[in-house]
């Protein structure tokens, strides 16, 4: 066994980046447990994301997350797709480093534009779904992105397989 499998894989990066296809994918290669946390927040709640960020407040979202990360990372190992805020606190940043690989997906803001543009599920692009808000929220972020990755992937360009292959 390698190190990275004695690890949770742990996939952050900035909204449309393909964490969640990345992880799901990667789980079936590797045939280990895939946790979606905004998935599982849902779940959990029985709420949409966004109604979350509009009834309870951002810090509330904020708080669930910390909490399902911690649970998470003392569970079964297995491959996590964090939410693109994931890197907002540093109790999350110093336990995803503390217990796992971490993976940073990332692309170029036009690529997430085209990703982003016709979903409605993300509140921290409302009203921004333009290039220069979203190339001012990457850059607020890119330096707390780069200190938790271990690996570092751009997705611009590249296939699904490709970008799997590359981690694996
Ligand atoms: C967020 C990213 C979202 C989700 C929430 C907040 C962020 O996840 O957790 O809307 O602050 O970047 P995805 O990165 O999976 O879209």
């Amino acid at each position: 066994m390698n190190s990275l499998q004695k690890q949770h894989l742990i996939l952050i990066g900035f909204m449309g980046t393909g964490k969640s296809t990345v992880a799901r994918q990667l789980s079936r290669q590797l045939e280990l447990p895939f946790f979606e946390m905004d998935e599982m927040i849902v779940q959990e709640q029985g709420m949409e994301i966004s109604n979350i960020f509009q009834e309870k407040g951002e810090a509330y979202f904020r708080d669930l997350e910390t909490a399902l990360l911690k649970k998470l990372l003392q569970e079964e190992k297995g491959i996590l797709s964090c939410g693109g805020g994931i890197i907002l606190r540093d109790e999350n940043i110093q336990a995803m480093k503390k217990h796992g690989t971490v993976i940073l997906l990332t692309a170029k803001p036009e690529t997430i534009l085209k990703r982003v543009q016709h979903n409605q599920s993300r509140p921290v692009l409302n009203g921004k779904k333009n290039i220069d808000d979203i190339t001012k929220l990457m850059k607020e972020r890119e330096e707390r992105y780069h200190m938790t990755a271990d690996i570092l992937i751009s997705t611009d360009g590249k296939s699904l397989s490709q970008i799997c292959e590359e981690i694996a």
